[in-house]
């Protein structure tokens, strides 16, 4: 199977690195064969709908059939057979921003040509209520697909910070935290947040049904995030308890996310660069080897990474004096 996946503009960089290491958890052997802009295109053996339902960072996912110039669209579209399916076509103009502007293209008025080619052939139309919805991402080359799952943003709204019954203005957005968390290629087993705050990490991976454990050394913010973890009907596997000495045996963990004090926002149990050191040692020695842990800074944390490889960093630009790394890492398996 061909799947391709159109990433939100809101993160980019972080909605392709969510879903090809969570398909290296849910396929057996994947390949990357396209990355145009914000489109990716992979061959997979076919995907369960948990897979599609757990992405946080794509915007539409759909089963690909073509990719060709827009020169060739129409061309192509006459090799398309749906059978007796009622299809509707919709066309989606992706912006990028580096490349020299695309011709105009007026979606509606190609998708009206697009559909009337197929009807011409015999095809049903069907805009209220298809069977089949037919897409097309115009972003540096056309890419053809059948949709076939569409994210639901509106949840990550429904649970941002300020509506849980604990908030505090340090915490993660929901669609990012389980991005993260994603991103760890966790399927089963079980992931550690050390630093668990008002719980956001803790909470995106309940509601994708994985075990968890949370760790927070201040009693007040321990008390609302078990709070917050109560509104959501998860457990509470929580732990009053300090980071910098983590009350697990070896290799426990399946996975690690976690999200450090900003020097500013929140307050740290203990001095800042000692914080660093030891966690990192302490996250590395509960983690199992192999997995990966997913570590989110204000500041470079290259010096700390001992044990590790680094499989990804990541900056975002939260505010004017605010960059948020993120660092995807894995432990060694020696
Ligand atoms: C940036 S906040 C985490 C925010 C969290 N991701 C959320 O969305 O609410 C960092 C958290 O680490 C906690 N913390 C600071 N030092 C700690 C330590 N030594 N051990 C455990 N937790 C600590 C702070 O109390 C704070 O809640």
């Amino acid at each position: 199977m061909r799947y391709g996946f159109f990433i939100s503009g809101e993160f980019s960089e972080l909605g392709f690195l969510e879903v090809e290491n969570l398909l290296a958890s849910y396929s057996e052997n994947f390949r990357v064969l396209y990355e145009d802009g914000r489109i990716l295109i992979v061959e997979s053996n076919a995907l369960e709908n948990e897979f599609f339902s757990r992405l946080a960072m794509t915007r539409e996912s759909f089963v690909h059939l073509k990719t060709v110039e827009l020169n060739d669209l129409e061309a192509a579209f006459k090799e398309l057979d749906f059978g007796d399916k009622r299809i509707c076509v919709r066309v989606k103009r992706i912006k990028r921003e580096s490349k020299p502007k695309s011709p105009e293209i007026r979606s509606p008025e190609l998708e009206r040509k697009l559909g009337a080619s197929l009807w011409r052939r015999g095809a049903k139309i069907d805009l209220k209520s298809p069977d089949v919805i037919v897409k097309v991402y115009i972003s540096g080359k056309c890419h053809i697909g059948i949709l076939n799952h569409v994210t639901d943003t509106k949840q990550f709204w429904e649970r941002r910070p300020d509506r849980k019954p604990f908030f505090r203005p340090g915490a993660l957005l929901p669609r990012l935290a389980r991005a993260l968390v994603n991103s760890t290629g966790i399927k089963d087993g079980l992931l550690l947040d050390p630093m668990c705050g008002t719980g956001t990490i803790l909470i995106e991976a309940g509601l994708m049904g994985i075990n968890f454990c949370g760790i927070e050394a201040f009693p007040k913010v321990a008390y609302g995030c078990a709070a917050n973890l109560r509104h959501y009907s998860l457990a509470l596997n929580l732990l009053l308890g300090d980071v910098r000495r983590l009350s697990f045996v070896d290799s426990s963990f399946d996975a690690v996310v976690t999200d450090y004090p900003y020097l500013r926002s929140s307050r740290s149990f203990g001095e800042l660069e000692e914080l660093y050191e030891k966690s990192i040692f302490e996250i590395g020695r509960v983690l199992k080897p192999g997995k990966k842990a997913v570590l989110v800074s204000n500041r470079d944390l290259e010096d700390f990474l001992d044990g590790f490889g680094l499989e990804a960093k990541l900056i975002q630009r939260v505010h004017k004096n605010l960059y948020r790394r993120i660092y995807l890492i894995k432990k060694s398996n020696g």
